[in-house]
C-alpha cells in the first residue's frame, strides 16, 4: 500500500461519524480508523457501513489474551473485509502467530496485521517500575517489533521518530503506521512528543494516524488536503 493518511474517527456514536464523513466530497475517500470506542459503541455494522461507502479502513481494537482467544477474535474479524487490524505486542509470539491464522481466509487473503509495541503513553519509568520490564524503552519497542516481524505481522503503531529504526531492524517493507501527529501551528493536547505531517514523511513513516488535528479542525475537508499534500 502507498503511503497515506488515516483519519482517526474517534467518535462515539453512528451519526457523528457519518456526519463527519459526508462532510468529504466525492472522489479521494479518507482512509479511517476506527478504534474502541465507536466500535463497542455501534458494533460491526458500522465497520461495514464505513467500508460500503468506500474507505478503506484501520480497525484498531489492540487485542490482548490468550492465543486461542484471539486467534477466534481474529477469525470473527476476517469476515469485516477491513484493510489493517493490530495486537498488542506483549501479548507475545505465539498470540501473534495464532492471530495471523484466525485472520487468514480460506482463500489465503488476510488484512494486514501489524502490532502496538508499547504504549505512547508509557515511559521509561511506568515500563520498569509499574510493568517490570527492565531495559531502555527504545530497544524494548524494537524488540517487540522484531518479535512481531518474526511472528509474520505486516508492521507496527510507533512513534514517527522509531520509525527508522524499525525499518532498519525489520526491513523498508515492514510498516510504521504513526500516531502523534500534529500542524506546526496546533495545541499538542496530550500527546507527547509530536512530529507534523511533513516531518512524518521524511522520518519514514508509512501511513499516520491523525484524529484532532482533522476532526477538530474548523475546516477538517481542508487539514485533511494539508495532512496529504505534506506527506504524500
Ligand atoms: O487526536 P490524535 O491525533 O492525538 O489521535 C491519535 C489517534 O491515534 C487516537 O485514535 C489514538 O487512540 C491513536 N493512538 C495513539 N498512540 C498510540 C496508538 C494509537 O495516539 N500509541
Amino acid at each position: 500500500m502507498n503511503r497515506d493518511v488515516i483519519i482517526a474517527c474517534d467518535f462515539s456514536s453512528r451519526e457523528a461519524t457519518l456526519e463527519f464523513l459526508d462532510r468529504f466530497p466525492a472522489g479521494r475517500k479518507p482512509f479511517v480508523k476506527i478504534g474502541m470506542e465507536l466500535f463497542y459503541a455501534e458494533g460491526p455494522s458500522i465497520v461495514r457501513e464505513i467500508k460500503a461507502r468506500g474507505h478503506k479502513i484501520f480497525l484498531d481494537l489492540k487485542l490482548h489474551d490468550i492465543p486461542n482467544t484471539v486467534q477466534k477474535a481474529m477469525k470473527s474479524l476476517s469476515g469485516l473485509d477491513v484493510d489493517i487490524c493490530n495486537l498488542h505486542a506483549g501479548g507475545g509470539m505465539e498470540m501473534m502467530k495464532a492471530a495471523v491464522k484466525g485472520l487468514t481466509r480460506e482463500d489465503g487473503t488476510r488484512p494486514l496485521l501489524i502490532a502496538v509495541t508499547m504504549l505512547t503513553s508509557i515511559d521509561q519509568e511506568m515500563m520498569e517500575n509499574e510493568l517490570g520490564i527492565h531495559g531502555d524503552l527504545p530497544e524494548v519497542v524494537m524488540k517487540y517489533a522484531k518479535n512481531a516481524k518474526d511472528a509474520g505481522l505486516d508492521g507496527v503503531v510507533c512513534s514517527p521518530l522509531e520509525a527508522a529504526k524499525v525499518h532498519e531492524v525489520c526491513g523498508d517493507g515492514f510498516l510504521t503506521v504513526t500516531p502523534g501527529i500534529r500542524f506546526a501551528d496546533d495545541a499538542k493536547g496530550d500527546q507527547q512528543r509530536v512530529t507534523t505531517p511533513a516531518k512524518a514523511k521524511t522520518l519514514g513513516s508509512d501511513f499516520i494516524v491523525v484524529g484532532r488535528s482533522i476532526t477538530a479542525a474548523a475546516d477538517p475537508v481542508e487539514a485533511y488536503r494539508r495532512c496529504i499534500s505534506e506527506f504524500c
